[in-house]
C-alpha cells in the first residue's frame, strides 16, 4: 500500500480513537498512515447505524449541503445541489496506473505509477484539514458471502458516507467478516478542499484538480477532487468494474457494466437476461420493466440495474450477482408512465442530487410529469418557471435509492449463488444505422456484436454530449486493463464453456433509439421493450422464428408479439432496417477500433469481421 512521502505524527499518533470491534490491524495501520499525510481534525469509524445517517443528514441539511424534503410528501428524503462543476464522472481525469503502459492498453489514459503515487501524495498532503475523516466500511455482494468483496472508503464527505450505506452494505457488521486478517479493498477519497481555522465551509466542497486513480496490482483507488457518483461512491465503478475487472481475468470471471433481470413467461417459465447499455442509456429501466397490459402473463424482476458479477458454475452455466444494495439512477425521462417500479422505489429514503425542488418541498425533473409545476428552485438553487428557457434538474441528476424498496425486486436478488444467465444483451443509443434487435450467431459473433457497438455520449460522463463512440461491452470507461485482453478474456470464456457442453447464454444486440426524420425516438421503447425481450425469450425456447442478414437474425414485423400497440410495418422498417451503405461506413469505424487495440488484439475478431464483409457484399 502507499506510503506517504510526509508523514507527521503530531497529527494522529495513537490508535486510541479505534472501536473495540476493529480487529484488523492492516486496516488500523493503513487508516493512520492515511490520516497522518492528509491531516483530518478528527476520525469516526462509521457503524452503518440509522443513528450515523440521521446525524450526519441533520449536520448537512445545517452546512447547507442537503434539503430536508418535505416528510409529507417524501419522508426521511434530501435534496443535495452539487457544485455546477461537479455534475458527472470525469473520464479524461481517471487513470489505471498499473506497471506498464500495455497493461492498462490504448482506452484507458496511463501514468506510472511512481510518478502518480508522487502526484497523490502531494494532493493528499493536509487535503483533509478542518474535516472529518471517516472509516466507511463496505461489502460488495451479500455480506459474508463467499463471492461478496470488502472494500474500506477513507472519505472527507459524509455526502459520500450516507450514499454508501444506501448503495452497498456497510457498517459495523463488515468488520465481523474481515476479522483480524481478512482482505480489503482501500479506497481514500477527498473532496479535496483543506479548511483553514475559522474558514466558512461551502455546501458542495471540490477541487478544479481531480484524479481518479486505480492501482491494479496492489488494488487501491485513490479520487482527489469530486464528491459525485462514480467519481466518489468508490465501491461502484471503480471498485465493483475497474478493479473488479481485473481481479475476474485473474480468477476466471467477469465484472461488468449490465442490469440483472428475471423474465418469466405465461406459461411460467423463468429465464435471466444480462444487459450492458452504456451510461444513461437504459439499464436501469430496462431492469424493472412493466410489461404492457396486452402481454398479460409476462412478468420482470428486477436483480440489478448497473453491475453484475458472473461467474461460471460447475454446471457449465453462467451465475450472476448484483453487487451493489441500492440504485444510483438517472432522475430525467423518470415517471409513473416510463418507470412505475422506479417511481414507487423512490416513496421514502431517497438522497437526490440536482434536480429541482418544488415549491412543496417535493421534487421534479424534465419528464417527470407532462406539465411541469409553475415554479420550481432549479438545481442551481434559481427561481425557474417553464418559460425560463433552461433545464430544471440537470441532465445527469440523480437518485440514491435502497433496492429493497422496488416493488419489482426478484426474491432471488441478494441470493449469493447468483442467477443463471440465459442471454446476454449488449445496446447502445443510434440515431440510425443499428437495428431494433439482433441476434448473433453464436458466442463469438456475440462478442465481435458487444466490442464493436457503438452510443452516443450522454451526461453522465463530462465532455461533449451526442457523439457516437466506441464503446466496447459498455465497458470503455470501466474497464480495468487492456480492452484487447478483454475481448480474449470473454472469448475464453465462451471456450471454457463449450468444453462443458451446456447451455450457452444467447447473444443480442439491441437500439431503443433510432429517430424518424422528425428527430423523435421511433420505437416507444420501455414497457414496449417487453415486446423484444419476448422475441428473444422465443428464441431461447426455439419458437420465435427471424431472418438472417450480414451481422446475425432480426425478426421480421411477423415475428413480433404486437398487442394492442399501433405500430405499423413502415415504423417497424424505420427501426429494423439495415442499410448497406450505412453498415459499411460502421465497418469502417470498427476498423478504427481494431487498428487502435491492434495490439494483442483477437484474430477471432478479424476473422468475424472478414465474414460480415463477404456477407455483405453477397
Ligand atoms: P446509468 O445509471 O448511467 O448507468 O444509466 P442507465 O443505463 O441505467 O440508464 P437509465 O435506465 O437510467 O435511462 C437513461 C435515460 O434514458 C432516461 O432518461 C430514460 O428515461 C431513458 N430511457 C430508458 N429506456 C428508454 C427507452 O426504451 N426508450 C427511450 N426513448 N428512452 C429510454
Ligand atoms: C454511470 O455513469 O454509468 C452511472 C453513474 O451508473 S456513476 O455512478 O456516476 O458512474
Ligand atoms: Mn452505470
Amino acid at each position: 500500500m502507499n506510503q506517504p512521502a510526509v508523514v507527521d505524527q503530531n497529527v494522529v499518533a495513537d490508535d486510541s480513537d479505534v472501536p473495540a470491534h476493529v480487529k484488523n490491524q492492516k486496516l488500523i495501520d493503513w487508516v493512520q498512515r492515511v490520516a497522518a499525510l492528509t491531516k483530518p481534525d478528527r476520525i469516526e469509524w462509521c457503524d452503518g447505524s440509522e443513528e450515523e445517517y440521521d446525524r450526519l443528514s441533520q449536520q448537512m441539511v445545517e452546512a447547507g449541503t442537503l434539503k430536508r424534503l418535505n416528510p409529507a410528501k417524501r419522508p426521511n428524503s434530501y435534496l443535495a445541489c452539487s457544485d455546477p462543476s461537479d455534475v458527472a464522472r470525469v473520464e479524461d481525469r481517471t487513470f489505471i496506473c498499473s506497471a506498464r503502459p500495455e497493461q492498462a492498453g490504448p482506452t484507458n489514459n496511463w501514468i506510472d505509477p511512481k510518478e502518480m503515487r508522487l502526484t497523490l501524495d502531494g494532493l493528499f498532503d493536509g487535503c483533509m484539514r478542518g474535516r472529518t475523516m471517516f472509516v466507511v466500511p463496505f461489502s460488495m455482494g451479500p455480506l459474508g458471502s463467499p463471492i461478496a468483496h470488502i472494500g474500506v472508503e477513507l472519505t472527507d464527505s459524509p455526502y459520500v458516507v450516507i450514499n454508501m450505506r444506501i448503495m452497498t452494505r456497510m457498517g459495523r457488521a463488515v468488520y465481523d467478516v474481515l476479522g483480524a486478517g481478512g482482505e480489503f479493498v482501500p479506497c481514500v477519497h477527498s473532496v479535496g478542499a483543506p479548511l483553514s481555522v475559522g474558514q466558512k465551509d461551502v455546501p458542495w466542497p471540490c477541487n478544479d484538480t481531480k484524479y481518479i486513480v486505480h492501482f491494479p496490482e496492489s488494488r487501491e483507488i485513490w479520487s482527489f477532487g469530486s464528491g459525485y457518483g462514480g467519481n466518489a461512491l468508490l465501491g461502484k465503478k471503480c471498485f465493483a468494474l475497474r478493479i473488479a475487472s481485473t481481479m475476474g481475468r485473474n480468477e476466471g470471471w467477469l465484472a461488468e457494466h449490465m442490469l440483472i433481470l428475471g423474465v418469466s413467461s405465461p406459461e411460467g417459465r423463468k429465464y435471466h437476461v444480462a444487459a450492458a447499455f452504456p451510461s444513461a442509456c437504459g439499464k436501469t429501466n430496462f431492469a424493472m420493466l412493466i410489461p404492457p397490459q396486452d402481454m398479460s402473463g409476462w412478468k420482470v424482476s428486477t436483480i440489478g440495474d448497473d453491475i453484475a458479477w458472473i461467474k461460471p458454475g460447475r454446471d457449465g452455466r453462467l451465475y450472476a450477482i448484483n453487487p451493489e444494495a441500492g440504485y444510483f439512477g438517472v432522475a430525467p425521462g423518470t415517471s409513473e408512465k416510463t418507470n412505475f417500479n422506479a417511481m414507487a422505489t423512490l416513496k421514502e429514503n431517497v438522497i437526490f442530487t440536482n434536480v429541482a425542488l418544488t415549491d412543496e418541498g417535493d421534487v421534479w425533473w424534465e419528464g417527470m410529469t407532462d406539465t411541469p409545476p409553475a415554479h420550481l428552485i432549479d438545481w442551481q438553487g434559481n427561481d425557474w418557471t417553464p418559460d425560463s428557457g433552461k433545464k430544471a434538474a440537470h441532465p445527469n441528476a440523480r437518485f440514491t435509492a435502497p433496492a429493497a424498496q422496488c416493488p419489482s425486486i426478484d426474491a432471488d436478488w441478494e441470493n449469493p449463488a447468483g442467477v443463471a444467465i440465459d442471454a446476454f444483451i449488449f445496446g447502445g443509443r443510434r440515431s440510425d444505422t443499428v437495428p431494433l434487435v439482433t441476434e448473433a450467431r453464436n458466442w463469438n459473433e456475440g462478442v465481435y456484436m458487444a466490442a464493436t457497438m457503438g452510443s452516443e455520449t450522454t451526461a453522465a460522463a463530462s465532455g461533449q454530449q451526442g457523439v457516437v463512440r466506441r464503446d466496447p461491452f459498455a465497458m470503455l470507461p470501466f474497464c480495468g486493463y487492456n480492452m484487447s485482453d478483454y475481448f480474449g478474456h470473454w472469448l475464453k470464456v465462451g471456450e471454457r464453456l463449450e468444453q462443458l457442453d451446456a447451455r450457452l447464454p444467447k447473444f443480442f444486440c439491441v437500439n431503443w433509439f433510432r429517430k424518424g426524420t422528425d428527430g423523435k425516438f421511433v420505437w416507444p421503447g420501455f414497457g414496449d421493450n417487453m415486446r423484444v425481450l419476448s422475441w428473444m425469450i422465443g428464441r431461447i425456447e426455439g419458437t420465435a422464428q427471424g431472418e438472417q442478414h450480414a451481422f446475425g437474425l432480426s425478426p421480421r414485423f411477423e415475428d413480433i408479439d404486437w398487442g394492442a400497440l399501433d405500430f405499423t410495418r413502415e415504423q417497424f422498417e424505420r427501426v429494423i432496417s439495415v442499410q448497406d451503405s450505412a453498415w459499411r461506413e460502421e465497418l469502417e469505424l470498427h476498423d478504427e477500433l481494431f487498428t487502435k487495440l491492434a495490439q494483442g488484439l483477437p484474430t477471432e475478431l478479424a476473422e468475424t469481421k472478414a465474414e460480415i464483409e463477404k456477407r455483405l457484399v453477397a
